[in-house]
């Protein structure tokens, strides 16, 4: 049976700890692993743009001993150009597995069920699942554990948002959501999230008030107000989420030793300003190059065949 990784809940606690242990041996010894996916090819599939993404997965497969294939919307147009059925049934013939970054994450799952190879989200409208794998990695690694620490992400209830709210439920940390009123999480991503956390024991808080969020948090984490696909509102959203903006005044009710954290591209000046993003708490490229070694594990989990 092939495997997918469109949503982090795809993954069960166990692999999702599986998959941290794997990264750990890979970063470590990544000459180890150079022939793990020897002749395996990667399609990546773009319909929006990337740095970290399309880099992490370029090299990550070539690190394994494979190939990447890059895909860019002038040449794809999804659903447009050709069915999304379609494209599935030729690539599945051609390449071993789809990386795929477009808008509606019901595209992700229609490749998902007509394609034979496994299909990696590689960004949705709806989630970011290798991010987050990546980001509580990083938290992982800097923190040595991840049960009961308070996380907190401040900003817009997005895609990235709901992919780590899925992770810490999953691993057993709280996490806290400010948001302004009417740009909360999307509720089922919230009611799932509350689900997975009766059973590991995570507190799961949304709120509008970012001090009460950020305060004695663990981790502080951002994202852009305004995601690829919401150009148009960016002038409208900026003020609405002036109020959330990590600055040195928001960040220092957190811990002393926590974390800022966000998944890039950053609008400095925006969601937050330059004297949180350099300062020494923040752990932001460290985070971006973990991208390449989670997704590498993940890579090796779904596409190892022998
Ligand atoms: N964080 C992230 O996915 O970055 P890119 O959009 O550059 O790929
Ligand atoms: N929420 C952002 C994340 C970019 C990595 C977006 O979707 O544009």
């Amino acid at each position: 049976m092939k495997k997918d990784f469109l949503e982090v809940s795809d993954f069960s606690t166990e692999e999702i700890n599986e998959v941290f242990d794997l990264t750990e041996k890979m970063k470590k010894n990544p000459l180890e692993y150079s022939s793990s996916l020897r002749f395996k090819t990667l399609a990546m599939i773009f319909e929006k743009p990337s740095l970290r993404t399309r880099t992490t997965f370029d090299v990550g497969i070539q690190q394994l001993g494979g190939f990447s294939l890059y895909l860019s919307p002038n040449e794809i147009n999804l659903g447009k150009r050709e069915s999304v059925y379609d494209v599935a049934k030729n690539l599945e013939r051609m390449v071993d597995a789809i990386m795929v970054r477009t808008f509606g994450h019901d595209i992700v799952l229609d490749m998902a069920r007509f394609a034979r190879i496994p299909i990696i989200n590689g960004l949705t409208d709806y989630e970011h699942p290798c991010q987050a794998l990546g980001d509580f990695f990083t938290i992982r690694e800097i923190k040595g554990n991840l049960k009961g620490l308070k996380i907190t992400y401040v900003g817009d209830g997005n895609n990235v948002c709901h992919s780590l709210l899925s992770a810490a439920a999953l691993l057993g940390a709280h996490m806290w959501v400010a948001t302004p009123r009417g740009y909360e999480p999307n509720l089922k991503a919230y009611l799932k999230a509350t689900e997975i956390a009766k059973e590991t024991g995570s507190v799961i808080e949304i709120t509008n008030d970012p001090k009460e969020a950020v305060r004695n948090a663990d981790v502080v984490y951002t994202d852009v107000w305004a995601s690829m696909g919401q150009e148009s509102e960016a002038e409208k959203r900026k003020k609405i989420f002036a109020p959330y903006q990590v600055n040195s005044s928001l960040f220092g009710l957190a811990k002393s030793d926590a974390i800022f954290m966000h998944c890039l591209p950053a609008h400095r000046g925006e969601e937050v300003t330059d004297d949180v993003i350099d300062s020494p708490n923040s752990v932001v490229f460290q985070e971006a190059e973990n991208r390449l070694h989670i997704q590498k594990a993940i890579m090796f989990k779904l596409m190892k065949t022998s």
